[in-house]
Order: structure tokens, then C-alpha cells, then sequence
């Protein structure tokens, strides 16, 4: 009886010591010590054992159980500890690696720029608003002293919208220029009015110097006892704010329908400063006169007051508007020879600025 006990326990701590996971040790569990083990069994046996030889072979019998209940808590605890240090060697996460930056980016030129219009004309009381893209054709042309057929329209190489026409406001057209927003700004009736109107226009023309989608700023002031020259202040303003102290405008008589007097508002150029000359007497070649175009401007038509129902008896104002993205072209600095690559998404273009 002691060698069969003392062979088995040595041959369990033997197997025990051969487990190298924890499912074969949970299976060598119930197998070998369960209830139904051959080692149990022989434990049960020392009952019927004479008295004398029971507390001999009985105190033997505990020590080999606890021997090998021992040798079955420390493989235990090895292999539970081999395997959490496992885990932790495939989830490790070395915070010392330099991250992964995320790229970042930018504005767009074009947003930058209408931004820093916007602030401009901010500071001396104009409120920035937005009016709809796809307009009608009243508020596009015919609010504005085109009646229909007026053989000036042609100049805005429209978009129309095949669209069920309405009576009262005609087409439906892609706005082709920001004074659009300029009778929808009187019809909410807050005299007077300061508005800055910056927003997309769609013309049928591209080539270097146009786009079919592009942005404007429409300067409106509305009230009493307005003249030319608080038109010629903002604009020179706002020449020495955009582009610097050292340019002024000048006004050249023109002729809009919306507008009179009308006038095409040039600036002085930053080359040549208005000279048109260079250093040793050549010629400037960028403007080649001493002045570059901006945009058109003007008195507001009594007809426009009219239309958005104010008394031109009462009420008078300027009007002003030009393109950003030539604008913002001929900001000292930026060179841009073709405006479509405005809009081409070239990471190589516009990364730079
Ligand atoms: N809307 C005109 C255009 O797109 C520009 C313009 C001219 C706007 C005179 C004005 C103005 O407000 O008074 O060509």
C-alpha cells in the first residue's frame, strides 16, 4: 500500500511538472485528482485498513496529498502568470514612440481672402451678409434697370436653370454677380444699410483669367446725404487696408444700369506706384500705366431704390462690387497666372500660402 501510494504521487508530480498550459492541467485536474481518480480510490481504501497500520500509512497518505496539491497550485500560478505575461507582451504599447502627426491643413486662399474683406469692411460698419446663389432673374437684371432684352445682359454670360418660370420674377438663373443681394437687402427694410454681400457667381466663360464659379464682394450703402465722395473714401480705405498705405483709387466715369454716375474704380499699381515708369524709365510691365482695374461702382440708381421700395426723393447711396479672386491676384506678393489653378486642388499650389 505505501509503495503503490508513493509511486503514484510521484508519477502525479511528474505529469503535473509536464503540463504546459492550463487546459491540460484543468483536464489532468478532474482526470487524475477528481473524485473518480485512481489516487482518490486508494485514499478511500485506508478505511479498511487495520488501526495500526491506518495511522502510519494515513499520515503518509496526507503528506503525499499535500505534496501533490502543491505541485498542482504552483504550476497553477506559473502557468496563469506565463499567460497574463503573454497578453501583455502582444498588447504592449510603447508610449515613448513618436506619434503619428495628423496632417494639417489650411484655409483656402479664396476663404482667406474673403475673410480679410470681410474684416476690413467690419471695422467701419459693414455687416456681411449671404443672398441666394440660385436667384431670379428680377433680382439679377430687372431690379436693377435691365428690363428684359436690354442688350446688357449680355455682359453676364448667365447660367439659366431649366426651371418653371415665374410670373412675377421671370427665370430662374445661377447669380451672376453679388448685386443681386442688393434689392433683397432693401426688401427687409433696416435703413440705413451697410451691407458687404461676399458670395459665389457663375458665369459661361473660363479661361485664364475667368472661371464659370467664382466669389464677389458687393459693397452697399444706403441713406441720407450720401455722396460720391464717401464712396471714394471707402474705396481708397479700403485700398490702403488690402493692399497697403501706399495705393489710392481713382474713379473712371463709366456706365452701368444700375448706377449714376457709374464708375470703374482703378488702383494704383505696387510696382510702379502709379507712375507707370520703372526705376531707370522703362516701362512697368505689369500695368504698363500706373493703374490696375478692380471693379465698378457707382450712385444707386434711383430705378434700384424703387425697386426695393425706397423713396430716392429720401434715400440716396453707393454701390460698389469686384471679384475676390482678382483681387486677391493682384495683392502684392501673390502672383497667380492662371486663376483655374485656384480651383484645381493642387496640394503643390496650395500649400503655399
Ligand atoms: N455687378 C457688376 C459686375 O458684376 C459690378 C458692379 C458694378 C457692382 C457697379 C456694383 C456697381 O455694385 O455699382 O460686373
Amino acid at each position: 500500500m505505501k509503495s503503490m501510494l508513493g509511486k503514484l504521487a510521484a508519477a502525479l508530480k511528474e505529469q503535473i511538472a509536464g503540463c504546459n498550459d492550463l487546459a491540460a492541467l484543468e483536464i489532468f485536474a478532474v482526470e487524475r485528482l477528481g473524485r473518480k481518480s485512481e489516487f482518490n480510490n486508494l485514499l478511500k481504501g485506508l478505511g479498511a485498513l487495520p488501526a495500526e497500520e491506518r495511522a502510519v500509512v494515513g499520515s503518509m497518505a496526507n503528506r503525499l496529498k499535500q505534496e501533490v496539491q502543491a505541485a498542482f497550485d504552483a504550476k497553477k500560478s506559473e502557468l496563469e502568470s506565463a499567460s497574463a505575461g503573454a497578453l501583455a507582451e502582444q498588447e504592449r504599447i510603447d508610449v515613448t514612440v513618436p506619434g503619428t502627426r495628423p496632417q494639417k491643413g489650411h484655409l483656402h486662399l479664396t476663404t482667406q481672402a474673403i475673410q480679410e474683406v470681410t474684416d476690413i469692411f467690419r471695422r467701419i460698419g459693414f455687416t456681411r451678409v449671404r443672398h441666394p446663389e440660385v436667384e431670379w432673374d428680377w433680382y439679377a437684371f430687372e431690379s436693377l434697370n435691365m428690363p428684359p432684352d436690354h442688350p446688357a445682359r449680355d455682359e453676364w454670360e448667365t447660367f439659366f436653370v431649366d426651371a418653371p418660370v415665374s410670373v412675377k420674377n421671370g427665370k430662374m438663373v445661377l447669380t451672376p454677380h453679388t448685386s443681386s443681394g442688393q434689392v433683397r437687402e432693401m426688401q427687409k427694410k433696416h435703413l440705413p444699410i451697410r451691407m458687404i454681400n461676399i458670395g459665389k457667381c457663375y458665369r459661361r466663360q473660363i479661361d485664364v483669367s475667368h472661371v464659370p464659379m467664382f466669389h464677389q464682394f458687393e459693397g452697399l450703402l444706403i441713406d441720407k446725404n450720401v455722396s460720391v465722395t464717401h464712396l471714394k473714401g471707402v474705396l481708397d480705405y479700403f485700398a490702403k487696408t488690402f493692399f497697403g498705405p501706399d495705393r489710392v483709387t481713382r474713379l473712371r466715369p463709366f456706365h452701368f444700369r444700375f448706377t449714376e454716375p457709374s464708375f470703374e474704380v482703378d488702383i494704383s499699381c505696387g510696382i510702379c506706384l502709379g507712375t507707370g515708369k520703372l526705376d531707370g524709365g522703362a516701362k512697368c510691365r505689369l500695368c504698363k500705366e500706373g493703374w490696375l482695374e478692380l471693379g465698378g461702382a457707382g450712385m444707386v440708381h434711383p430705378n434700384v431704390l424703387k425697386a426695393g421700395k425706397i423713396d430716392p426723393e429720401v434715400y440716396g447711396g453707393f454701390a460698389f462690387g469686384w471679384g475676390v479672386e482678382r483681387t486677391m491676384a493682384m495683392k502684392s506678393g501673390v502672383r497667380i497666372d492662371d486663376i483655374r489653378v485656384l480651383y484645381k486642388s493642387d496640394f503643390r499650389f496650395l500649400q503655399q500660402f
